[in-house]
């Protein structure tokens, strides 16, 4: 793997824009439908937690949970519908959306730093065990951690996460909230399925959430105590050449061919 050593094309204090504005609010406002769904309809999955029960325990408490459960589930389909259109209308949203489609690479990927961070086949290989194998297919080695471009193969579960977790929620939640229509149109061992399923994603997008999005966002050691990316949109070159080094690698490719055209016409010029 050729290492990347920076180019006086692109500043390692250079900003590039990760977020824009609109993705922004986006995201700010998923947090917000989100974290409020999580909180007023988990209580309900374990009313019998003590905790739960002092929360609650104000007059008409269950009604007032319902009301703001369904006041977020429209803010988060509003939120959805936003995205949608975003990603569909304009151009920045339909590149994004290109780039987080998995592809084969994604997989080698996930294959790739499961055996970096184990570290073992590199230990085998210092200790002379299998070398003929390692020389060979030195892939297996897993010498250096993958180099990815614009979003990772773990950014891209997430992202493919929350829309397949959204679907499934809207789409229960709303036969949920429609008890009568659902019945008229789905027996009713349909509509146990949609409140099961409702219940048992709610918790594994919270777990989600909790374990795996906080950990690559905050605690992860490369951004740790939290990347700013999600306030104010920023990435620096710095950030792009060590987290995506095959974007980085793509703009200095532009930015040399650019170069390379001014200068040969500056050149025929003279
Ligand atoms: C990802 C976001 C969501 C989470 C985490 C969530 C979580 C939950 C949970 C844990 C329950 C209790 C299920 C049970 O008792 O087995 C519930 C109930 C319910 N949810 Fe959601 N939900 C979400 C989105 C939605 C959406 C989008 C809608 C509407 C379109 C919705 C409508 C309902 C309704 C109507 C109920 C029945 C109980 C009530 O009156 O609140 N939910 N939700």
């Amino acid at each position: 793997m050729e290492t990347l050593t920076t180019s006086p094309l692109i500043r390692d204090d250079e900003i590039f824009l990760r977020m824009n504005l609109a993705e922004r609010i986006q995201h700010i406002l998923l947090i917000v439908s989100f974290t409020l769904l999580v909180l007023t309809g988990l209580p309900l999955m374990f009313y019998e937690l003590r905790l739960f029960k002092s929360v609650f325990s104000f007059e008409n408490a269950f009604a007032f949970r319902g009301l703001l459960h369904r006041g977020a589930a429209v803010l988060l389909i509003v939120d959805i519908v936003w995205h949608t259109g975003h990603t569909v209308l304009t151009r920045r949203g339909r590149d994004n959306f290109r780039e987080l489609m998995p592809r084969a690479k994604d997989a080698r990927d996930a294959v790739s730093l499961f055996g970096y961070n184990v570290g073992l086949a590199r230990w085998l290989y210092r200790k002379g065990i299998l070398r003929g194998f390692f020389d060979r297919h030195p892939f297996w080695r897993f010498e250096n951690p993958p180099e990815y471009g614009r979003y990772n193969f773990i950014e891209k579960l997430e992202y493919l996460s929350v829309a397949w977790g959204s679907l499934v929620m809207i789409l229960s939640g709303f036969f949920m909230w429609n008890v009568e229509l659902s019945l008229r149109i789905f027996p009713l061992w349909v509509h146990d399925i949609f409140v099961i399923a409702h219940g048992y994603e709610a918790m594994l997008a919270f777990l989600a959430i909790i374990i795996w999005h906080m950990y690559n966002v905050h605690l992860n050691p490369e951004v740790f105590p939290m990347s700013k990316v999600w306030l104010n949109g920023k990435i620096t070159g710095h950030e792009l050449k060590t987290l995506h080094p095959l974007e980085y690698r793509k703009i200095l490719a532009e930015r040399q061919q650019a170069q390379k055209a001014r200068e040969d016409r500056s050149g025929a010029a003279r």
